[in-house]
């Protein structure tokens, strides 16, 4: 297993350039399924989360040209099978996102279930609850979930999300576009990742309106050509290099970003007093000479304050002057963190949702555990705070989301490697 040594360097200075979506990049892929012609995406991270999508679709019979840089060319003429494979399921659950493709092309699809994780149960039921108004049989068994279309195919309806989860506005969308009849999502996720889903769905030659709204209206076509598109820059990627800058008292210059994706992130970094400007090359963050002090934080869907950036502000909360509230809104279990920014000094209670964070604290580098992709990161950020050197350990969560991680901290500064335990 291996492991990442962090060490307290100084403030980071310089610039880092933002990476293709993860969230917006897993779904593009998954959409690839619906066409029977070739679709290239462009900006596509090297992540380990993409290369298990690339499999996924190769299960089901795709032709996949990818370098592990940039480009990736996607061919699914012939769909093989409606099969899910476990062994790629257990190890991302986004990749259920291919239920709703699979399920608008053939008409049926078999997954097994994705199961929980650290953060949550993860449960599916809102996108089975899009399913099965869309006209599909739906049937659960313990470890498998199959949909089946009706002799007539997927009929269009209205479907109401009781949260505005984003997967599931994701799979009702894909599956929706091919229906027969209008859809309409009540409720909808906003995320910039649907918009961006969306945009490529519309190239395909799909007709949706209303994505990055609450209300998304589909009408079904009767087929989808393939498309050339770019994926979004990543917004969490975004947020975590704004708090490397903030965490260390540096300042950093980050470049191919959407300031609009970050609002939230900017308005609350500037509440504890980080200078965030946007400049001709991205977005200047700047946390030099200054006394930074508490903030609370709240976490919601978009375009509220990302629950993927709660761990990482966390830890640059505990280094602020005077207490920090933060409650976590969309998921149940995403205080794992805690622990660990504790066993490094910070003292950080939780009731519920809530998380009191005291700021002030005199963080002490040791051994922590990434118990979550957006956790891993939060660790490292608090090994470049704290005293001593800062082992983080479980760094596979931190390889799945965030692309050529060690380098790109490295550039500006950071003094971290990577090691083989
Ligand atoms: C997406 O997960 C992201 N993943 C997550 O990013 C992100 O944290 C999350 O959206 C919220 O923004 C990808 O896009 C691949 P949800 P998703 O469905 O779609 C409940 C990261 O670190 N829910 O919006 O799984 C669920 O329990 C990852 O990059 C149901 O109740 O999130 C949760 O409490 C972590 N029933 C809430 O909705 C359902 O059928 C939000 O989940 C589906 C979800």
């Amino acid at each position: 297993m291996s492991k990442l040594i962090v060490q307290n360097n100084g403030p980071l200075c310089g610039e880092v350039i933002i990476s293709g979506a993860k969230n917006a990049v897993l779904p593009l892929m998954a959409a690839t399924l619906l066409s029977a012609e070739t679709c290239k995406i462009d900006d596509v991270p090297a992540l380990k989360d993409v290369t298990v999508m690339r499999d996924m679709l190769i299960s089901f019979g795709a032709k996949i040209e990818w370098n592990g840089n940039g480009e990736i060319v996607v061919n699914v003429e012939n769909i093989e099978t409606t099969n899910g494979d476990y062994e790629l399921v257990k190890k991302m659950r986004a990749s259920f996102l291919v239920m709703g493709p699979l399920l608008a092309r053939c008409g049926r699809a078999y997954m097994p279930l994705p199961g929980g994780c650290a953060i949550g149960k993860r449960p599916i039921d809102l996108h089975l609850k899009g399913f099965k108004a869309l006209g599909a049989e739906v049937t659960e068994g313990d470890f498998f979930v199959e949909a089946k279309a009706g002799p007539e195919g997927l009929i269009g309806d209205t479907i109401y999300l009781d949260f505005p989860s984003v997967g599931a506005t994701e799979n009702i969308m894909m599956a929706a576009v091919l229906a027969k009849g209008t859809t309409y999502i009540e409720n909808a996720a906003e995320e910039p990742e649907i918009v961006d889903l969306a945009n490529f769905l519309n190239k395909m030659g799909a007709r949706i309106k209303g994505a990055g709204t609450d209300t998304i209206k589909i009408e079904g076509v009767e087929k989808l050509k393939g498309v050339e598109h770019t994926v979004i820059p990543d917004r969490i990627e975004t947020g975590t290099f704004m708090l490397a800058a903030a965490i260390t008292r540096g300042e950093v210059l980050i470049k191919n970003i959407v300031p609009d994706h970050v609002k939230p992130i900017i308005a609350k970094l500037k509440e504890c007093g980080v200078d965030v400007e946007l400049v001709d090359e991205g977005l200047y963050v700047d946390a030099r000479d200054r006394e930074l002090t508490a903030t609370n934080i709240k976490t919601l869907p978009y375009p509220g304050f990302p629950t993927d950036i709660q761990s990482p502000f966390m830890a640059f909360l505990t280094t602020v002057k005077g207490n920090s509230e933060v409650r976590e809104t969309v998921f149940e279990n995403r205080f794992m963190h805690v622990n660990e920014l504790n066993r490094m000094g910070a003292n950080i209670k939780t009731k519920d949702r809530t998380a009191y964070v005291p700021g002030d604290s005199i963080l002490e580098g040791s051994e922590v555990v990434a118990t979550d992709l957006r956790a891993g990161a939060a660790m490292v950020l608090a090994g470049l705070h704290a005293e001593g050197i800062t082992e983080v350990t479980q760094i596979y969560h931190i390889e799945r989301g965030y692309e050529n991680f060690v380098d790109k901290f490295r550039k500006i500064g950071a003094t971290i490697i990577k090691v083989e335990d």
